[in-house]
């Protein structure tokens, strides 16, 4: 069977360049509860100085998110890392068959090492636990924005590493593939850099009409489009890419057409666009509000989904310490 996995970090609530870049794919690709398998990665979040209270409102607010945005309990299996010891188990297994000059050329390990004076040993392995999570469960199809596809790319060299060593004849791991969204990459409203919750420059999505209109009001658009009356190119526009994630495609057109014709203000514009994602968050609002309602749901869906992906990765477990010569 072809499965898929993916992860996400606790981060909170959701924002709207990790549900478009990665969680909308989710949604729509869960093709049961065997097949899909998504997991808030709450270990790799010890990677980063955090405060315990903190993250444990930050893994609850995201398992919110999830559910909101659309996964189904009855349609995918949706867990707390955490819940499944067997990912801390594995990622010790491939820290033994991994190079650590291949985690040394990671970018995301130079970026971040390179912001600090002493860094965690485990910001070097992060991504050896991201191969373990996706191969305990054999996945081969791993939706995720485009940052994580050199870490997709060191998951398959984890797999044929093993599987060259212990598993010669017929490999054991299979070699996970990303599947990438029309929306690779969005940048925040600053129009500078990459949507993300450390930089302040996201729109949350369980944010209120207003919240969310107080941040588009002043977002970067076109930065060439100075007058009213300049014509704009809306293939350099944030807001225009925002449009092609939310707005329906007669709506894009329109946008399009009058941008560069000028015949609408950068405010116009932002105007249709906070309509169109009207339009797609008030379900997810409500969903929210419903999943609020009811206190213990979200830990029973998530604990579920823990106990059905422990079956699976302790069968894992058991062939590769077989194969590992750590059975008798
Ligand atoms: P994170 O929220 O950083 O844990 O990322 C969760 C998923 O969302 C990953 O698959 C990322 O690649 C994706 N993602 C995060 N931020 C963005 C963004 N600004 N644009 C597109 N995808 C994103
Ligand atoms: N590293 C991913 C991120 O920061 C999160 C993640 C952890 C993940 N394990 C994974 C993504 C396994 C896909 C598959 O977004």
């Amino acid at each position: 069977m072809s499965r898929i996995f993916s992860g996400i970090q606790p981060s909170g609530e959701l924002h709207i360049g990790n549900y478009l870049g990665a969680v909308q794919n989710w949604v729509r690709l869960q093709e049961g509860r065997d097949a899909t398998f998504f997991c808030v990665v709450d270990l790799h979040a010890l990677t980063g100085n955090y405060e315990p209270s903190d993250l444990r409102r930050r893994r609850h607010e995201m398992a919110v998110s999830l559910l909101a945005a659309g996964l189904d309990p009855e349609r995918c299996t949706l867990f707390f890392q955490s819940g499944v010891p067997q990912h801390a188990e594995l990622a010790w297994i491939f820290n033994t068959v991994t190079p650590l000059g291949e985690l040394e050329r990671q970018t995301q390990y130079k970026d971040k090492s390179a912001r600090q004076e002493s860094v965690l040993t485990g910001v070097l392995t992060y991504p050896v636990l991201q191969a373990a999570d996706i191969l305990l469960y054999h996945a081969t199809r791993v939706p995720v924005g485009e940052d994580q596809v050199q870490h997709l790319e060191l998951s398959r060299e984890i797999a044929r590493r093993w599987n060259h060593r212990f598993a010669a004849e017929t490999p054991y791991f299979p070699e996970p593939q990303p599947l990438l969204t029309p929306v690779r990459r969005l940048m925040g409203l600053d129009g500078q850099a990459k949507m993300s919750k450390s930089l302040g420059n996201t729109i949350g999505l369980l944010e209120t009409r207003e919240q969310i209109w107080e941040k588009l009001r002043p977002a970067m658009t076109d930065p060439a489009r100075i007058r009213r009356t300049d014509p704009g190119n809306p293939d350099v526009c944030n807001i225009y890419s925002l449009h092609k994630a939310f707005s329906d495609e007669p709506t894009q057109a329109i946008a399009a057409a009058n941008c560069r014709g000028a015949a609408w203000g950068c405010i116009d514009c932002k105007k249709v666009l906070a309509e169109s994602m009207e339009t797609v968050l008030v379900p997810i609002r409500r969903r929210a509000a419903d999943i609020g309602a009811r206190p213990s749901y979200v830990t029973d869906v998530l604990e579920e989904g823990a106990k059905r992906a422990r079956t699976i990765a302790q069968d894992t477990m058991r062939q590769v310490y077989e194969r590992m010569g750590l059975t008798d």
